[in-house]
């Protein structure tokens, strides 16, 4: 049951709800701005200017350093020749980004049910564009898994697949909302943010940076649906949100990323994952995974800030973080998200180019088109010396009728305004004429001609109005 007013939601089948005539006017505005900053942050993956999957990368490097693979540092990397290092290194970045392309599926999934339930207008609009934004995303990852790992994208990891197959799936709208905006998105966020960083592989910066441009407004939306939302929520709802954010937070912090999910990884290195396991261990300990957190950039500190920003973790859960993170530190720190924007400068500028070639080459078409006219003209002087007066009238009417045509097929049209009543839109009253015998405010004369493109005015034209009110004023003409 979606049915949920503290949300604002409808059952997903429950169609009749939506299409409840209020209903569209009950739109808040609470969205509008991020709705509005949509074609801001547009780009595309097929387009070279905003990213190149066609840039080269040697299988001898590295696509993320050493460090950042959880079995550096510990007697894994002992048994690994200098070769095996990089090739587990390469894989251990398949299989992150396997999962992320995994994640974006299913933030295209869960923004799509959301759209589904959201009963206000705005609410929904915004999910409509995460939607169509996570479907570029999965098409970015899918693009740079078949660049540098042949297409080869891992299956989804357990925990993360469990996670997201519950998202997607539950009816509980504080699940799936909270999960969403807040855990996915936070952890996306951390991710990108992370890899944007560190990745060696500059074609994995540039993509992480153009999806991190979107997701900064995904996760913008979750902060202003939760200053729109939480503070009303009653004291039994606030619980069962903070719960499910921090039961979240604990499967993907002791879950996310260790050995039995990355299990498919090792047997080509003669590695047994139970192991790699002990290993890792035997060298991670929970005061390193705490100086890892402190790292400003680590994607579990991201996600508890987004909770915190969000005001769903309170005193109750704030102590199960706090082992981990220096809450007050974090409280503290400026979102910096919007500001990590991707340049489109080159984009724009091809765009910019683009419309000048264009306007250029629909000047030349025009010029082309007038040099007949031109050509009539000459030869009508040409001949003036032999050709009568008549001749000469007759050839400058079928020239006129040329240019006419001409400009009829581009859209303008010449105004007959004699006899038509005054509409300032298209006309211009130079004066005002009694004439008793014509209705009052019709165009008695016209000075010069006005003209029309596509419809509307292009010049208006210069008329003499007939005005019945004052016949003293007769011919006053400027
Ligand atoms: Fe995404
Ligand atoms: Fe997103």
């Amino acid at each position: 049951m979606a049915t949920d007013p503290a949300y604002r939601t409808a059952d997903p089948d429950d169609f009749a709800a939506m299409i409840e005539p209020g209903r569209y006017a009950r739109r808040s505005s609470d969205f509008e701005e991020i709705i509005a900053r949509t074609e801001e942050h547009f780009w595309n993956p097929e387009d070279r200017d905003y990213v190149d999957f066609s840039a080269p990368w040697s299988g001898d490097d590295t696509i993320v350093p050493f460090w950042f693979v959880l079995e550096n540092n510990t007697a894994v990397w002992d048994r690994l020749d200098e070769g095996q290092r990089i090739a587990l290194t390469n894989e251990s970045a398949r299989w992150s980004v396997s999962n992320i392309l995994h994640g974006e599926q299913g933030a295209l999934s869960l923004s799509a049910s959301l759209c589904d339930i959201f009963l206000d207008p705005g609410a929904q609009e915004y999910a409509a564009n995460q939607v169509r934004e996570e479907a570029r995303h999965v098409h970015g990852f899918t693009r740079y898994v078949a660049a540098r790992f042949g297409g080869a994208t891992f299956p989804v990891g357990d925990t993360i697949g469990a996670l997201l197959k519950e998202l997607v799936a539950t009816p509980v709208v504080y699940k799936k909302i909270v999960g969403m905006q807040m855990l996915v998105e936070g952890l996306a966020m951390g991710a990108f943010t992370t890899l944007h960083k560190v990745a060696r592989d500059p074609l994995l910066r540039r993509l992480c940076q153009l999806v991190m441009t979107d997701e900064a407004f995904h996760h913008k939306f979750g902060k202003i649906w939760a200053h729109a939302t939480v503070p009303g929520l009653s004291e039994t709802e606030h619980a069962a949100v903070e719960d499910w954010a921090l039961e979240c937070f604990n499967l993907l912090l002791f879950n996310l990323v260790n050995s039995q999910q990355k299990r498919l990884i090792y047997p080509r290195f003669g590695l047994d994952w139970e192991w790699v396991r002990g290993a890792v261990l035997e060298a991670f300990t929970d005061a390193d995974r705490r100086a890892q957190m402190r790292e400003s950039t680590n994607v579990f500190r991201t996600l508890v800030r987004t909770l915190l920003g969000a005001g769903i973790i309170t005193e109750r859960t704030r102590s199960h973080y706090a082992a981990w993170v220096d809450m007050d530190a974090l409280s503290a720190e400026k979102d910096r998200f919007l500001r990590l924007a991707a340049d489109f400068d080159n984009f724009r500028k091809r765009v910019a180019q683009e419309s000048e070639r264009r306007a250029a080459v629909q000047k030349k078409a025009f010029i082309l088109e007038l040099l007949p006219i031109i050509d009539n003209l000459e030869r009508a002087l040409g001949s003036g010396q032999s050709a009568s007066r008549e001749q000469l009238l007759q050839g400058v009417e079928m020239t006129l009728q040329q240019l006419d045509r001409l400009l009829r097929a581009h859209g303008v049209e010449p105004e007959e305004s004699v006899g038509q009543p005054f509409d300032p839109r298209y006309h211009e009253a130079v004066a005002s004429r009694y004439e008793p015998s014509q209705p009052d405010h019709v165009i008695l004369e016209t000075f010069q001609r006005g003209y029309r493109y596509n419809g509307e005015s292009f010049r208006p034209a210069k008329v003499v109005v007939n005005d019945l009110s004052k016949p003293e004023t007769s011919d006053s003409a400027e």
